[in-house]
This record gives structure tokens, sequence and C-alpha cells, in this order.
């Protein structure tokens, strides 16, 4: 059970994961504010849920945490930090580690830090951190993405850490590979309709479900973390992956 007028703020809300956990917990009758730089397809999710603000703007602009404490007042609370938001900047050069850095890492931290006045208002303030398998094992062409999501896991342990006198629990889920518009290809197809995906990780069972996950699937393991029911795991990463970094 999730307490009751909780208010939730997730980011990269317009789409795949992030959307999918803005909607589960809005079904849970939480309030959310929604974060993106994608204005009008935020707009689009803002208005299926029953009690959502849209704030159309980009999470790595200093302006982010101030937006969000002009949106819930003064002396307002927040129970939920989802930080979702993230890229991967194609070709994978000096700019790309710039700005995925700054994206997927630099980004959550600074938003995070800048609303611990209002999370330490909540009665079960959480923080989820959305990271990613590869920030433990790599891919080619992924040095800024695995950089950036390796420090984001180890931003999560800091931050658990620093905020735990506060009762704030911060923890992280690692996605595997999971069917949203980020693992479409320039071909339109995804990457698991590709030859070498059916080949290594479904014929091989190099990932054991031998299926792509859902977003709803991360969203599912998100909203335990979040919730006031989760009272005792602070720094955890918690791998959403079909078995991935288990398989030999
Ligand atoms: P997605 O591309 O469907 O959604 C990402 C959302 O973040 C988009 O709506 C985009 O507009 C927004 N966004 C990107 N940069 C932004 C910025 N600077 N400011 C505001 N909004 C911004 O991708 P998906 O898959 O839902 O990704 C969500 C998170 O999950 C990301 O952090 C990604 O790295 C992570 N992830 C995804 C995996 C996958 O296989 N899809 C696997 C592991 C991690």
């Amino acid at each position: 059970m999730l307490a009751a007028n909780r208010t939730a703020l997730v980011t990269g809300a317009a789409s795949g994961i992030g959307a999918a956990v803005a909607r589960r917990l809005a079904a849970a009758g939480d309030r959310l504010v929604l974060i993106d730089r994608d204005a009008s397809r935020l707009s689009e999710v803002a208005g299926e849920l029953a009690d959502a603000v849209a704030l159309p703007l980009d999470v790595s602009s200093a302006d982010a945490a101030r937006a969000v404490r002009e949106e819930l007042g003064a002396g307002g609370a927040l129970d939920v930090l989802v930080n979702a938001a993230g890229v991967v900047v194609e070709p994978d050069d000096d700019h790309a580690l710039a700005r995925t850095l700054e994206i997927n890492l630099a980004a959550a931290v600074r938003l995070t830090t800048g609303l611990v006045p209002l999370l330490r208002r909540a009665a079960a303030p959480r923080v989820v951190n959305v990271g990613s398998v590869q920030a433990d094992r790599a891919a080619t062409g992924s040095v800024a993405y695995a950089a950036s999501k390796g420090g984001l896991h180890a931003a999560t342990r800091a931050l658990a850490v620093e905020l735990a006198p506060d009762g704030i629990l911060v923890n992280a889920v690692a996605p595997g590979f999971i069917d949203t518009p980020m693992a479409r290809l320039a071909d339109g197809r995804t990457e698991y309709e590709t030859d070498w995906f059916q080949s290594v990780y479904l014929e091989h069972g190099r990932l054991p479900l031998r299926r792509p996950g859902t977003p709803e699937e991360v969203a599912v393991a998100v909203s335990f973390l979040a919730s006031p029911e989760n009272t005792y795991v602070t720094g955890a990463v918690l791998a959403v992956d079909g078995g991935l970094g288990a398989a030999l």
C-alpha cells in the first residue's frame, strides 16, 4: 500500500521507463510532477493522469530544482524523486562524454541535492535513480554512457550515506534490455530485432529470460524502492535485467 497524498517527481516522464513509472505512481494515488524536455509528449502523459502537472524543461538546466520548488510552493514537501531522464549521445566522442555526463549523472545529482529541503519535509522520502547494467559491463561505442551510469550508481551510494540522517532513502535500478524508444536503431528497428541480439541473447541464452523487458516491469521495481514499505533498503542497485547479470 502506498501512502495517500504523496507528491512524486519523475524526470524523463514523456517516454519509456519514466512514463511507466509516472503511470504506476499515479494509479496508486500519488500526485505527480513530471519533467521532460519533450513538451508535447510530456503534456500527453500528464493529460492521461488524474493529478499531474507538467514542467517541460531540460534537467541539465540550472533552473530545474528551482522550477520544482516554485511549483510545490514555500513549505512544500516532496515524497518521491525518480531520476529517469537519460540519453545515449552518438557518436561516442568528446562531445558525447560531456553531454552524457551532464544529463545522465550531474543533472540527477544536482536535482536531488537541490530538492533535499523538500524531501526532508516528507514522511517517508525516497529517491530512485535509473542506472543501467552498462555501469558494470560494457558494449562497444558506449564509453560516455557507461561512465555516466557507473557514476550514477556511485552517486546513489554516496547520497544514501549522506542523506540517511535525514531519513531519505536513495536507491537505483539497473535495467538491462528494455523495449523503449531508446532501444530503436537508426533504421527504425529495435535492437531486439537484430540477428546479433536474436543469436547471442535469445538462441544462446545469454539473456536467461530470453526477451527484452518492458518499461512497466522496471516501474514495478522503482515503485517498491519508492514506497514507504521500503524502510531498510538504501544505497542499493537493483538489477531489472531478466538475469543478464547472473549469466556466465
Ligand atoms: P526514452 O528515450 O524512452 O526516455 C527518456 C526520456 O528522457 C525522453 O522522454 C527524453 O525526452 C527525456 N530526456 C532526455 N534528456 C533529457 C533532458 N536533458 N531533460 C529532460 N528530459 C530529458 O528512454 P528510456 O529507455 O525510457 O530511458 C529511461 C532511463 O532508463 C534512462 O536513464 C536510460 O538511460 C535508462 N535505461 C534504459 C534502458 C533501455 O534498454 N531502454 C536500459 C538501461 C537504462
